[in-house]
């Protein structure tokens, strides 16, 4: 095929990725937008395969297994090992890009200076990736200790390492053909720079790093975009770069907390300042009474938390909602953007229990309603709820946008314990005068007043 045609291909291509990613912003036309991303990387495949000159061979051979991988592993994956599948991904397109940046150079090392620096970022973006990521995955899945890993002097270290990286490619990139062992140190440094940037880094913010690894993934496909001169590849890799980018700085916006903070803190490890916690006297009811004041409610919010993931108490919530509506009540499900532990979380479960949209509110809009709340349940939910964020400046979370429950009429916190959350910060609201712990797991809890309204 002509070098027009399949630019002309390439560009269609973008635009399906750039309709794609649009749509993906609401949840009504996501999948839409998926399958729209999916034809143009289709669109594109197919127009990179009919370049002259291209041996077919290993081609099909990778691409079976590509595919049979993705596929499989889409099939299998629960819906609460998102995150983990998420980050191998990363990593295999971090691999990929330092991959064709080695071979590229192998077979043509008199390359002009811009082929040598896109090489050298292929391979070091791709290196830090690859590691990154595998160790990203582990600390989600428990495969390695989730706590962060902290020695003195560790940023030093790190900066040295990364200092040492840059010279070694400016030496590289002077005179490339006679610097393949400088090549292959940079190689070497990059895989263990991964590992030593992600380690420091506490479980809980492993969502905000596979957020920032995506984001790298995709500059480092952009640097081989350049290496092997494919316009789709850049542009591909652009947008995936400045998408990981833009929601890594949403969810620390949503954690009042900054980058730096995330990377570099060690959040988790139990060094960081925390407030002395408030005091008082929690008011624990039975599941029978607080039947007895939602059934007399004519609003109702629940306000969903990691305690709802962990107790897959989603489609729980939804049958108790309908009983409600069926009952009288206006019911809707109030979203905090970092509730639960990855992006978009809450949404994932409520829609997978085939709870309406249109019942989900984000906080902003809910928050300014919340007085005329008859009832709010708080489902496992703890930091996003927590008061003292918004004048306790001692506190981790201080400054974070929360949902303002407490500004409900009455709140009803299902949990089991009165153990902290992800911050490890005791809870105000469990003290106030208008809130009730309904203490248990979260689908007992919501199957006990299911059976109460059956009664
Ligand atoms: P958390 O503050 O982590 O609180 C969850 C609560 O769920 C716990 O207090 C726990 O109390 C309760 N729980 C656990 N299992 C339960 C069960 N089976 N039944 C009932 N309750 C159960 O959750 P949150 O309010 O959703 O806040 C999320 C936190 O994670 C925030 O601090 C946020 O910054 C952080 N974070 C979020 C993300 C994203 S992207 N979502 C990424 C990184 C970090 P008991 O043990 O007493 O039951």
């Amino acid at each position: 095929m002509s070098d027009v045609l399949i630019n002309f291909a390439y560009i269609f291509s973008a635009v399906l990725f750039v309709f794609g990613l649009k749509m993906l912003g609401s949840p009504a036309t996501a999948r839409k937008g998926n399958l729209l991303s999916a034809v143009g990387m289709g669109l594109a495949i197919a127009a990179v395969l009919l370049t002259k000159g291209l041996s077919f061979h290993y081609i099909l051979i990778a691409a079976a297994a590509g595919g049979a991988i993705g596929f499989f592993a889409a099939k299998l994956v629960a819906m609460t090992a998102m995150p983990e599948m998420v980050a191998l991904f990363n990593g295999s397109g971090g691999i990929a890009s330092l991959l064709v940046g080695w071979s590229v150079y192998h077979y043509q090392p008199h390359g002009d200076m811009l082929t040598s620096i896109t090489t050298i970022l292929s391979v070091l973006i791709g290196g830090v990736t690859f590691t990154g990521s595998i160790v990203a995955w582990g600390k989600l899945s428990e495969k390695i200790s989730s706590k962060p890993f902290l020695y003195p002097g560790q940023q030093i270290v790190n900066s040295v390492l990364m200092l040492g990286v840059l010279i070694g490619g400016a030496v590289f990139c002077m005179d490339p053909a006679n610097n393949y062992p400088i090549f292959l140190i940079i190689v070497l440094a990059s895989l263990i720079l991964g590992v030593m940037v992600v380690i420091p880094i506490g479980g809980g913010d492993m969502p905000v790093v596979i957020s920032l690894l995506n984001s790298y993934s995709g500059l480092a496909a952009c640097a081989a975009g350049f290496v092997i001169q494919n316009n789709i590849l850049i542009v591909a890799g652009s947008m995936v770069g400045a998408a990981g980018i833009i929601l890594t700085n949403i969810m620390c916006k949503a954690m009042n907390r900054s980058l730096n903070n995330v990377l570099f803190s060690g959040f988790g490890s139990g060094t960081q300042k925390k407030s002395s916690g408030p005091q008082g006297e929690a008011k624990p009811i039975s599941v029978q009474d607080a039947y007895y004041i939602l059934e007399a409610a004519g609003s109702v919010v629940f306000v969903p938390g990691y305690g709802m993931a962990v107790a897959q108490a989603q489609h729980v919530v939804r049958e108790l909602g309908e009983i409600l509506e069926e009952n009288g009540a206006e019911v809707s499900y109030a979203i905090h953007p970092v509730a639960g532990r990855m992006p978009g979380h809450m949404n994932v479960l409520l829609a997978e229990a085939n709870v309406s949209y249109d019942k989900l509110i984000e906080m902003d809009v809910i928050n300014p309603n919340m007085e005329n709340i008859d009832v709010a349940v708080v489902i496992g939910a703890n930091d996003v709820v927590n008061p003292a964020a918004r004048h306790d400046e001692g506190s981790p979370i201080y400054g974070m946008p929360i949902i303002d429950v407490d500004k409900a009429k009455t709140v009803f916190v299902l949990k089991r314990s009165m153990n902290p959350g992800f911050a490890g910060i005791q809870n105000e609201l469990f003290f106030a005068e208008n809130t009730r712990m309904v203490f248990g797991d979260a689908k007992e809890t919501l199957s006990g007043l299911i059976a109460e309204f059956k009664d």
